[in-house]
């Protein structure tokens, strides 16, 4: 199991820390809630519960490895989890590797954004003719991945390739344009749980495919979230990882640490703090609580790479406002090893480097960066993975998918809505022109001053 330590959370260990009787006081809400919880359980704890959404993609393994690559296309939800996924399981060279290095599983290439440059480069690497491309939209109509399936699908035509050969359509099962087309062209396509909003859906088939075709062991992600799942039911509060992630930044932010730090010591992990940063921030960030209450709640998440980042952030995080918490990323087992080498022994700046595993030297940095943080009165928590493989990480995005439900629970706030961010979408529809959006082109409105 992953492990949580919450000792530099507490008043025992750190000035303005939380005290026992603060944490416990939110025992019986939470217990509460859970058991709610676990009588009507949501959509992306069902989706690990079923064996329905692994079959589903175990199902198209005979057409996807008859290609060379895949290319996700998806935005938020439909991508971040991807991203985290082949960061954290793949080393970073794997679309560098030939066929042969992969064992024959895919390169996998992850487009969420409509910079043509970047679209570009990644169409600068593969070859249409062996290539799968997944379009990845719960909604079906979101302009990004909608802009770059209409790109891809010309390259296929303009190169004489039949589309429906090529694409897969991951989607609602009714709703939207991709599940239409899809149906009218006969177009292979996997479904998104109806009840499973995008942030929520990294272990569905958005995030499952693409794990499948460079050669992930799909089961393992599943296994490790239903654990982590089962552990959260049957724990008391102080055995319960969500729960006091919960009621920890709950309670830090009601002491002013409105910023919640994520920052891995390890690049592969480093990719999990991208997909949290959705999670945390689209989930809790709210104007109203469940009565219409204005409030404007929520934590804003910020990212960082341990040990790059003490040389770049960590001074604020000493030294300025004390308004974050900061959540440390870290294995206890690389993949790979190196030792540091035995040269200029004559050299006592160097030479106590010599002999030692670089491993060490990164983990020691974060300990490093713990204890200055909490000498200088700041909270800091440590999640460590035993190992970075697939049951500890499919662990990690479970426990963080429960602690955002328990803490939208302390908040009063509905964590599975999205109203700014559909604004957002049908502001840009309005501006691109797009038929009964017009009402939304509030540029008409704006005195500019520039
Ligand atoms: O969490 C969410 O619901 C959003 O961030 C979506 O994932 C994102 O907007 C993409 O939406 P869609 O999958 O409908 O294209």
């Amino acid at each position: 199991m992953i492990k949580f330590d919450f000792t530099y959370t507490l008043s025992d260990n750190v000035a303005n820390g939380l005290t026992y009787d603060e944490i416990n006081s939110f025992e019986q809400q939470i217990t509460n809630f859970l058991t709610r919880f676990d009588e009507n359980k949501p959509g992306f704890v069902n989706a690990v519960l079923t064996r329905k959404w692994v079959d589903s993609v175990n199902e198209l393994s005979d057409f996807i490895f008859t290609f060379d690559n895949i290319v996700v296309l998806g935005i938020g939800g439909s991508a971040l989890g991807n991203i985290a996924i082949q960061n954290a399981l793949r080393p970073f060279n794997w679309n560098s590797l030939s066929s042969e290095e992969r064992n024959g599983y895919l390169r996998v290439f992850i487009v969420d954004n409509v910079d043509p440059d970047y679209l570009s480069s990644v169409l600068d690497c593969i070859n249409p003719k062996t290539t799968l491309f997944n379009i990845i939209s719960k909604s079906g109509t979101t302009a990004e991945p909608m802009a770059n399936y209409l790109i891809v699908r010309s390259i296929l035509e303009t190169h004489g390739l039949d589309p429906k050969e090529h694409l897969i359509f991951t989607t609602d099962s009714e709703k939207g344009v991709l599940r239409r087309i899809g149906r009218e062209e006969g177009i292979r396509m996997l479904e998104i749980p109806p009840d499973v909003g995008g942030r929520f859906s990294v272990l569905t088939p958005v995030g499952l495919l693409s794990a499948k075709a460079a050669g992930l062991d799909i089961e393992e992600l599943i296994i490790g979230a239903r654990e982590a799942y089962e552990r959260t039911i049957k724990s008391s509060l102080w055995e319960n990882p969500a729960a006091l992630l919960a009621t920890i930044h709950y309670l830090h932010y009601k002491k002013g640490r409105n910023i919640s730090v994520m920052m891995a010591y390890s690049n592969k992990l480093y990719y999990l703090a991208d997909w949290y940063r959705q999670l945390w921030a689209e989930s809790l960030g709210k104007m109203y609580d469940n009565e219409g209450n204005r409030v404007n709640v929520g934590q804003t998440p910020v990212k960082a790479l341990g040990a790059v980042d003490q040389h770049s952030q960590v001074q604020l995080y000493n030294e300025g406002p004390d308004d974050k918490i900061i959540t440390f990323l870290r294995t206890e087992k690389f993949d790979r090893e190196i030792t540091i080498p035995k040269l200029h022994e004559n050299e006592p700046e160097l030479a106590y480097l010599g002999g030692k595993k670089l491993s060490t030297l990164l983990n020691s940095e974060q300990i490093g960066t713990q204890l200055a943080l909490a000498k200088h009165g700041r909270p800091s928590l440590t999640v460590s993975f035993p190992q970075i493989d697939e049951y500890h990480i499919g662990q990690f995005f479970m426990y963080y998918e429960l602690a955002t439900a328990i803490t939208g629970e302390l908040f009063n706030i509905n964590p599975y809505d999205q109203p700014g961010v559909e604004l957002g979408k049908k502001i840009t529809y309005a501006l691109m022109g797009r038929a009964g959006f017009e009402e939304f082109n509030y540029t008409q409105n704006v005195q500019k001053r520039v």
